[in-house]
């Protein structure tokens, strides 16, 4: 990183999608909001687009990166379906799942992006101002959270500035994110195995495919230096201030994540109260928690307590990002 740049934020249009899909013909880095959160976007043919985009987020190159496309022949053109996918792929795309697959054999998408592994990470996501830039593209845009490596994934248009203001070119705002947490990571190279849970619940992937998914990524990440699923980091998410689990007491100086219609014992003398959800709905509670952890980060409080959240349906992405937030690092 040398200079710094002057980004621009501009309300999604006609005008500023057209200017987001000029910016990554030209190598530019491009933060867009999909369903999930919001994406850090470069063209994924472009190597160095790639590397400047490392670069704006700090973050380890080891680490692969989602191409997304506009459809399911576009997805074709990098990557390779087996039965399994082609499954996966008709019933929740264009939406909040990942398919980690085999590259195609012409696969256009730069070496760096996948980290030089034989697998592509590929999604289409499902929100109209993401596909009306890849549509206006006509390429694979890579794009990871666009937050800095490290820090909790944006779900608003601010959250994108005040992580990445100064180090990308442009951010299309679309307002907050619906789904609120990543997509759900499915690798099909050969039995199904979920390598991150996320905005698509395990079990309505299960009955899609009628078995089981197999957890974490398998024998080839065993001791090996190539990682399979890097989304398992250990310290991915994560606010500065420390997080205290599952709680039924608020301790003095603690600000609280609450969860629920019922607050935790000493919730009246927190430095800060935020709910996932008053009303116990796992939905509206993912669709808070980075908002609400980045909040309450700024509280400065000593911890955040955090009370326990259910871990039926995306209430499993869930526990895992605050798993992931809490973290010793
Ligand atoms: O919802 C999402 O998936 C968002 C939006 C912007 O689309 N993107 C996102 O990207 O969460 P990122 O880069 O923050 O997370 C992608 C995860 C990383 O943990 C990466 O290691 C994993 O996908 N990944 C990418 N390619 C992979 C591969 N070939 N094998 C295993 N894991 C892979
Ligand atoms: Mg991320």
């Amino acid at each position: 990183m040398t200079a710094a740049l002057a980004t621009r934020c501009l309300q999604a249009d006609a005008a500023s999608i057209a200017e987001a899909a000029r910016g990554l013909a030209v190598g530019g880095l491009v933060a867009f909001p999909t369903e999930t959160v919001y994406g850090l976007g470069a063209d994924a043919t472009n190597g160095r687009a790639i590397a400047r985009l490392y670069d704006a987020k700090g973050r380890p190159a080891f680490n692969p990166l989602i191409a997304h496309v506009a459809d399911l022949s576009a997805a074709r053109a990098v990557a390779r379906f087996n039965a399994d996918a082609e499954l996966l792929a008709a019933t929740f795309w264009p939406g909040p799942l990942t398919l980690v697959l085999p590259k195609a054999v012409d696969c256009p998408v730069a070496e760096l992006a996948t980290a030089g592994l034989d697998s592509i990470a590929v999604r289409v996501p499902n929100h109209k101002v993401a596909r009306a830039i890849l549509d206006a593209f006509g390429k694979p845009v890579v794009a990871p959270s666009a937050n800095r490596s490290g820090h909790v994934s944006p779900t608003r248009a601010e959250h994108v500035q005040s992580d990445l203001s100064g180090r990308i070119d442009l951010i299309i705002d679309g307002g907050a994110t619906p789904v609120g947490v990543e997509s759900t990571i499915v690798a099909c190279l050969d039995t199904p195995r979920l390598l991150r849970p996320g905005g698509v619940p395990r079990g309505v992937i299960e009955s899609a495919l009628g078995r089981t998914l197999v957890e974490g990524p398998g024998h080839q990440s065993a001791g090996a230096n190539t990682p399979l699923a890097p989304g398992m980091l250990a310290s991915h998410y994560a606010p500065r201030t420390r997080l205290r689990l599952d709680v039924s007491r608020v301790e003095p100086g603690e600000a609280l994540l609450a969860f629920g219609p019922r607050l935790a014992e000493g919730a009246e003398r927190s430095k800060m109260t935020l709910n996932l959800s008053a009303r116990s709905d796992l939905v509206e509670a993912a669709a808070n928690l980075f908002a609400h952890l980045r909040a309450l980060d700024a509280a400065g409080a000593g911890a955040i307590a955090v009370m326990p959240v259910g871990r039926e349906g995306l209430g499993e992405a869930i526990n895992d990002r605050l798993a992931r937030a809490a973290a010793e690092r």
